[in-house]
């Protein structure tokens, strides 16, 4: 069991994005769009700025070309119609091709003009939906108090209020528009640049981003980037990058596009956002596996798109190696953008207390702590007896990846922990509903409710019932193969090392893991009680493997026209591999609708792309 750090405190746990939920999105009208809306190709760093620059140069013009910086919004684009200087219509972007029809939850943003100052027959204007990061809060903040759902980040705060079926909602919700793009079908304005556009569209009542810059080649360009790559963090809004565009529309129409966007801009993506804050606390976790590890306790800070209060230390080690300590000022950055993690120190608190050093016992059970060898890691080996261990165990067992016990939540089960009334996975099946009724803030309606989740959730999936074990090094990807091998829990606990062993992606270790686990006495009496209580993982079945992807590794990117998770299927029983990000090991980058940057990225590196139709042809061969 590994020790896994969890954001306790993090709205994700709870984050809902209205854009997922079907029933709303069918509400709305489709649209298609007059224009192509583009997507925008990205660079990450300022040789790869400089080179997009220089091409233009070499195969466009003599001159170095003036171009205009806008800061890129993290929000959602939508295209408005005005006709006869009204507005008519306003659109989301997406596939770029057909959005759906929002006018109604559009007109109650008060920075897009209902008219137009001049006299204009029709024009398009483009722009970024997005919620002020303090309206974020306070909305965040709101939902809490009565019981709504909490967003993520501002960005799926704004999509979630865009898409309201009822307006009111919408009209509630602080959204603005930043407006960065204009077209007008006649050309009776003469307008012959963006930033010209830029200021036309200003005039005529829309809201530009006053902190876009025209420079004159791509060193001031640079310069920019690096002024709000610093800057961002004062700003109310999300921004996750620079967008640069060729000014000269008629040098713009020379360049031209690629099948997916502008040749003549590109989109700087700003390295992870560093924040600095200070340690409030530095405290001890102890995880499923008994693996203690120290959580820094921040004042909470704003960093790439959401709140943070807490932040992963790691181990012990970490904590020498960064000198860190109660009081310390430290920069802190989202690790792959999700986990917060702890980058150095900056400032040492004056007066510190003593250096933080290890507890020897545990804080939860006051037991000896232990290492393990060949582990940096300290561990609590009262495995059965120590209260955070268990809940930890029981939070992971309900989790999604699970036996999936939506509304169980950590607060529940620590309650459950506390009051002696569930010490394993299988205590959770006997309890009533008069025990739920015991708890804390638990009416009857809820107690009911908790009741009929918990005695719905005894036949899981196979694949997910052994991921719920929590069998050291048997995670979700590890528990699907071994389902697949064995097809039912007998199988598996009747399975031999070599069995185990020879599934393709499995070693010795893990190998050895399972058999541990189904020989320790306490596991066994824990799934007896378990298949006593009726729960009973569904067989599943065993599909013969081709070998037609064998060797290969897939990764996919953008909207397919069926779930990810039925491609990553298909590749896997074609005895394929599939990862989440490209390398030059990546065979195939398999690409729907939308693609992110992993498209880029595999154009960059020349691995190959394909859609789903050559995909399709592919399995068909
Ligand atoms: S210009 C043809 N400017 O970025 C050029 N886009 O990754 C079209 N975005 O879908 C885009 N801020 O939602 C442009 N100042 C800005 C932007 C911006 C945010 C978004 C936009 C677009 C996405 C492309």
């Amino acid at each position: 069991m590994y020790p896994e750090y969890k954001l306790a405190d993090s709205p994700t746990q709870r984050v809902g994005s209205d854009f997922s939920d079907e029933k709303l999105q069918k509400r709305f009208l489709p649209h298609k769009h007059k224009v192509r809306l583009y997507s925008l190709d990205n660079t990450y760093s300022y040789d790869e700025l400089a080179v997009w620059y220089e091409k233009i140069i070499k195969n466009y013009t003599s001159e170095p070309p003036q171009l205009v910086c806008e800061l890129k919004i993290d929000g959602l684009a939508i295209s408005l119609t005005y006709l006869n200087s009204k507005f008519d219509t306003g659109v989301t972007r997406g596939d770029g091709f057909v959005g759906e029809n929002i006018t109604e939850n559009l007109k109650t943003i008060k920075t897009i003009p209902q008219k137009l100052k001049s006299v204009v027959k029709e024009l398009e204007v483009r722009g970024e939906i997005f919620m002020p990061k303090t309206s974020f809060e306070k909305l965040n903040k709101k939902q809490l108090e009565t019981g709504g759902k909490l967003f993520a980040n501002p960005r799926n705060a704004a999509s979630g209020s865009l898409r309201q079926l009822d307006s009111k909602i919408t009209a509630e919700r602080d959204l603005s528009m930043f407006s960065y793009y204009g077209r007008l079908d006649s050309n009776e304005f003469d307008i012959k640049s963006h930033s010209e556009m830029l200021s036309f569209l200003k005039n005529e009542g829309f809201n530009v981003n006053p902190n876009y810059k025209v420079c004159k080649n791509i060193q001031e360009a640079v310069e920019y980037c690096k002024y709000w790559d610093k800057e961002r963090q004062n700003l109310d809004y999300a921004t996750d990058g620079v967008v640069i565009k060729i000014d000269n529309f008629a040098l713009q129409s020379e360049i031209g596009y690629t099948s997916r966007a502008p040749k003549w801009a590109t989109a700087f993506k700003f390295p992870p956002e560093e924040v600095s804050t200070v340690v409030k606390d530095i405290e001890v976790n102890v995880g499923r596996s008994g693996a203690v590890t120290p959580v820094a306790i921040l004042d909470p800070v704003y960093v790439s798109g959401s709140t943070v209060q807490r932040a992963t230390l790691h181990n012990f080690d970490e904590i020498k190696r960064l000198g860190i300590n109660i009081g310390d000022r430290v920069l802190i950055k989202k690790a792959a953008e999700i986990i917060p993690k702890v980058i150095c120190v900056t400032e040492h608190s004056k007066g510190a207390p003593s250096p933080f050093v290890a507890p020897e016992f545990c804080p939860s059970c006051g037991t000896k702590l232990v290492p393990v060898e060949g582990e940096v890691n300290l561990y609590c080996p009262n495995h059965l007896g120590c209260p955070e261990q268990v809940k930890a165990r029981l939070e992971y067992w309900v989790s999604k990846d699970c036996m999936d016990i939506d509304g169980l939540g950590d607060n529940i089960v620590a309650q459950l922990v506390d009051k002696g009334m569930v010490e394993t996975p299988a205590d959770l099946y006997k309890l009533t509903v008069e025990d739920f009724l015991k708890l804390d803030l638990i009416a009857e309606k809820s107690a009911q409710n908790l009741y009929t989740v918990i005695q719905n959730s005894k036949k899981p999936p196979l694949a997910r019932f052994i991921n719920a074990l929590g069998i050291r090094h048997v995670g979700k990807e590890t528990s699907e193969l071994i389902a697949q091998k064995f097809g039912s829990f007998e199988a598996l606990k009747n399975a031999t090392f070599e069995q185990i062993q020879e599934i393709d992606g499995i070693g010795d270790k893990i190998a050895l893991s399972v058999l541990d686990f189904f020989s320790n006495s306490f596991n066994n009496i824990v799934l007896k009680n378990l298949d006593l209580y009726g729960v009973k993982p569904q067989e599943t079945q065993i599909t013969e493997t081709s070998v037609l992807f064998s060797g290969l590794t897939f990764v996919i990117t953008g909207t397919l026209s069926d779930a990810r998770d039925k491609f990553e299927q298909l590749i896997k029983q074609n005895g394929g591999k599939t990862s989440s990000s490209v390398s030059k090991k990546t065979s195939y980058v398999l690409a729907g609708e939308n693609p992110g940057s992993k498209y880029t990225k595999a154009e960059s590196l020349g691995v190959k792309i394909i859609n789903e139709a050559q995909f399709n042809e592919m399995l068909e061969t």
